[in-house]
C-alpha cells in the first residue's frame, strides 16, 4: 500500500491503553490501513509503545505518549501532544481497562470497585472530555469508538464493578452520539467476549474457571470457554476486535453511530 491509500488513510487516531493486547493490535491495523496514531499508555509501559513503534514500517505514523486515563491533566497533554505533531484526531478508541478479581458483590474490597471504575469508566469519560473539543472542530466524521465487552451486554456472577463499567458505556455512547451528531461524530461501543490477552488468560482468573488446578494453563480451560459460544472457538483474537475498531473507524461505517457491535462468537445470543 502506498501513502494516502487505505481504509482509514489521513484519520488520526487516538488510543488509550494501545501497549495491552488489543490497543497495540488495532494501533498496527489502523495503521496499516492509513491512519497514523497517537498511541497513549502508563509511564510504565512507554517501552512498550516504543517497541512498537519501531516494529512498524513507519515508525513516524505512531506517536507514543504517556497518560493515566484516571488523570485528565494527562490526558489533555497527550491530545495536546497529537495534536501538535499531527494536526487534528479522527478517531478516538478508549480502550484502556483493568479487570480485578472480583467476588460476591458483599466480599469485593472498595478499594478493587476504586480501581476498576476509575479506569474503565472515569478514564472514559475523561478521554471525551479531552478528546472532544478537537473532534467538535473536526468536520470530517469523527468515529469514537468505546471498548465495552460481552459484561456490558449481561452481567454475570462475581463481575459487579468490571459489569457496572462496561453496562455504562453502553448508555455513555448513546448520550454522546446525540452530543458528536451534530457536528458529524459517531459513537459506538464494541462487545468482544474473552479475548486471548493477558487480560483474561491470566493465573487468577484461569483459576476461577478451573478452580480444581493449582496452576491451569490456557489449554485447560478451553473447553469451559467454548461452552458459552454458538461457534466452535474459546477465545477470539486481537484481530478481531481490531478488525471490528477499524471498520467502525473508517468512512463504510459513515452513518453507523450509537450502536452497540458484538464480537462474541454468539456468546450473548446463547445466553439469552
Ligand atoms: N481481553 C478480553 O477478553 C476483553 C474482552 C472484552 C473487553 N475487553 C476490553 O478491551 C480493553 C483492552 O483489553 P486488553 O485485553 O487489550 O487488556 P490488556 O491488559 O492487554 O491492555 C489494557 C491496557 O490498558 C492499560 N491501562 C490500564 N490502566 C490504565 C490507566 N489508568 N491509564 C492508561 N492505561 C491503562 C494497560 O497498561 C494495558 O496496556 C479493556 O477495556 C477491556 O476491558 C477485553
Amino acid at each position: 500500500m502506498t501513502a494516502g491509500e487505505g481504509r482509514v488513510a489521513g484519520k488520526v487516531a487516538f488510543i488509550t491503553g494501545a501497549a495491552g493486547g488489543i490497543g497495540s493490535t488495532t494501533a498496527k491495523r489502523l495503521i496499516a490501513e492509513g491512519a497514523r496514531v497517537v498511541a497513549t499508555d502508563l509511564a510504565s509501559k512507554q517501552g512498550d509503545l516504543a517497541a512498537l513503534r519501531e516494529s512498524l514500517a513507519d515508525p513516524s505514523a505512531l506517536l507514543p505518549v504517556s497518560a493515566d486515563v484516571s488523570d485528565l491533566d494527562s490526558l489533555k497533554d497527550a491530545v495536546a501532544a497529537g495534536v501538535d505533531a499531527f494536526g487534528t484526531l479522527d478517531v478516538v478508541f478508549a480502550n484502556a481497562g483493568v479487570l480485578l478479581p472480583e467476588d460476591s458483590v458483599e466480599n469485593i474490597p472498595g478499594s478493587t470497585w476504586d480501581t476498576v471504575l476509575s479506569v474503565n469508566l472515569t478514564g472514559v469519560f475523561h478521554t471525551a472530555q479531552a478528546t472532544f473539543p478537537i473532534l467538535k472542530r473536526n468536520r470530517n466524521g469523527s468515529s469514537v469508538i468505546l471498548a465495552s465487552s460481552t459484561a456490558g451486554i449481561r452481567g454475570g456472577a462475581k463481575s459487579s464493578a468490571y459489569t457496572a463499567t462496561k453496562t455504562a458505556l453502553v448508555g455513555l455512547a448513546e448520550t454522546w452520539s446525540h452530543e458528536l451528531g451534530p457536528f458529524g461524530g459517531r459513537v459506538n461501543t464494541t462487545h468482544p467476549t474473552a479475548v486471548g490477552t493477558d487480560l483474561v488468560l491470566n493465573r487468577e482468573n484461569l483459576r476461577r474457571f478451573r478452580p480444581d488446578l493449582d496452576d491451569p494453563t490456557p489449554d485447560d480451560v478451553i473447553e469451559a470457554f467454548k461452552r458459552g459460544k454458538l461457534l466452535d472457538i474459546p477465545w477470539i483474537d486481537t484481530e478481531d476486535v481490531a478488525n471490528a475498531v477499524l471498520f467502525l473507524a473508517s468512512d463504510e461505517a459513515r452513518y453507523i453511530t450509537g450502536a452497540h457491535l458484538t464480537i462474541d462468537a454468539g456468546s450473548t445470543v446463547k445466553w439469552g
